[in-house]
């Protein structure tokens, strides 16, 4: 065997180990599905884990005022700190790869770094962002947008998960104080340069026979919640004309979404709804919907959104309900168009790519100069429990990872 095939199956093997003791932690029943909701005792192990894995490679690990986990080779006072991490936070059901994979290559890479004999003249830092899904308190990027001040911390102290309990609550139960949550410019302007390597979530690296590609763009993309309200009624005795149904509002608002996307080019879903009293036998009184939202500009997305609540208003007025819209969450566009992401498209010789799903990376990108790579997912399939990524991608990525960072902490 070549010495670099028998690289190559080491970084395959160590990928696998390490990817291996963090992988039973979370996982639910034998689909390969995961749930990893911030903050909860699965939330906790994932933390621990990353903790120890942090220590046994002596780096330094400090939690920052809104839950961010840092592990930092050098001084974490330093300027011009290079940045790589994601999250370990899932969706409901998730996949594997969401999150995780960018902080297992992280540790990964400070590995490799190491062995290369790199001594590098800027901090290092593993980073791992809190909630970046919003599965748990409905906004995504919670962790990053509190750090660059993109989210205030006075609306996340009013924020609750769907079992009533207070964002506050759940970090304090976690040794944390919520009154100091809110921005953190000075850890900020300590950052020089920010890379997330993620998942891909979509085919396009399958599609080009390519293990590693490098993002270019992050589609706008909002999070808005519909309350319907109707008349709670008996199912059996209660005349089709008499009805004021909210669940027909809200399946018109479904059909309307999906007609609107397709319209505008563009990508709507509803894919949570709460139905009150959620009983067989009686029209419902209340219901919501969330809509996720994305486009490819910000005009699209609003025009998008604007005709989807218009429609359901329409639809309201004729069936006798109410609805009110409310939005959770807003992200604008992004586009990785700084040096950090020219030298990796550059560096890495890997395809350019941009994609619909939101990222930390995004959240940083407007302070902090930042690059994103992917993993070739041969399924296409994330948020779900069939994500995947080969060992062997994996170990690619880590070592792309690693060739980025060592250009920039040098
Ligand atoms: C996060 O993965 C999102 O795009 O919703
Ligand atoms: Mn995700
Ligand atoms: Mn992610």
């Amino acid at each position: 065997m070549s010495t670099d095939a028998e690289a190559a199956m080491m970084g395959t093997e160590r990928f696998a180990a390490l990817w291996g003791s963090l992988s039973p932690v979370g996982r639910v029943g034998d689909d390969g599905g995961y749930v990893r909701h911030s903050w909860t005792d699965t939330d906790l192990v994932c933390r621990e884990w990353f903790v120890e894995e942090a220590l046994d490679r002596d780096l330094e690990v400090e939690i920052d005022r809104n839950g961010n986990l840092w592990a930092w080779w050098g001084d974490p006072e330093g300027e011009g700190a290079v940045v790589t991490g994601s999250h370990l936070d899932s969706v409901p059901h998730g996949g594997a790869y969401d999150g995780p994979l960018g902080v297992v290559s992280g540790l990964l890479a400070i590995d490799r770094l190491r062995e290369r004999g790199v001594t590098p003249s800027r901090p290092i830092a593993v980073v791992v962002f809190t909630e970046e899904e919003g599965a748990r308190f409905g906004v995504p990027c919670l962790g990053s947008r509190l750090l660059t001040g993109a989210y205030d911390p006075a609306q996340a102290l009013r924020l609750r998960d769907r079992d009533g309990t207070w964002l506050a609550d759940a970090m304090a139960r976690a040794g944390l104080d919520p009154d100091r949550l809110g921005p953190d410019p000075e850890r900020l302007a300590r950052i020089g340069a920010f890379v997330e390597l993620h998942v891909e979530q979509g085919r396009a690296l399958d599609h080009l026979d390519a293990s590693i590609g490098v993002a270019s763009s992050i589609w706008p993309h909002g999070r808005y919640r519909f309350d319907f309200t109707g008349e709670g009624n008996h199912a059996g005795t209660t005349r089709m004309a008499d009805r004021h149904d909210p669940m027909l509002t809200l399946a018109h608002t479904v059909v309307a979404a999906d007609v609107a996307a397709r319209t505008h080019g563009a990508h709507a879903t509803v894919g949570r709804v709460d139905v009150a009293p959620n009983a067989t036998n009686a029209i419902a009184a209340r219901a919501s919907a969330w809509l996720d939202a994305r486009a490819a500009d910000t005009d699209t997305l609003h025009k998008l959104v604007d005709s989807i609540q218009r429609r359901a208003e329409e639809r309201a007025r004729h069936d006798g309900t109410r609805v009110a819209v409310a939005t959770e969450s807003l992200t604008g566009e992004v586009g990785f168009n700084g040096d950090v992401s020219r030298l990796a498209a550059l560096e890495l010789n890997a395809p350019v790519l941009p994609t619909g799903a939101g990222h930390d990376a995004g959240v940083l990108a407007g302070h902090v100069d930042t690059a994103m790579l992917f993993v070739r997912n041969p399924s296409g399939i994330s948020h779900a429990p069939q994500e995947s990524a080969s060992d062997a991608d994996c170990a690619v990525g880590v070592e792309k990872l690693t060739d980025l960072l060592a250009r920039l902490c040098q």
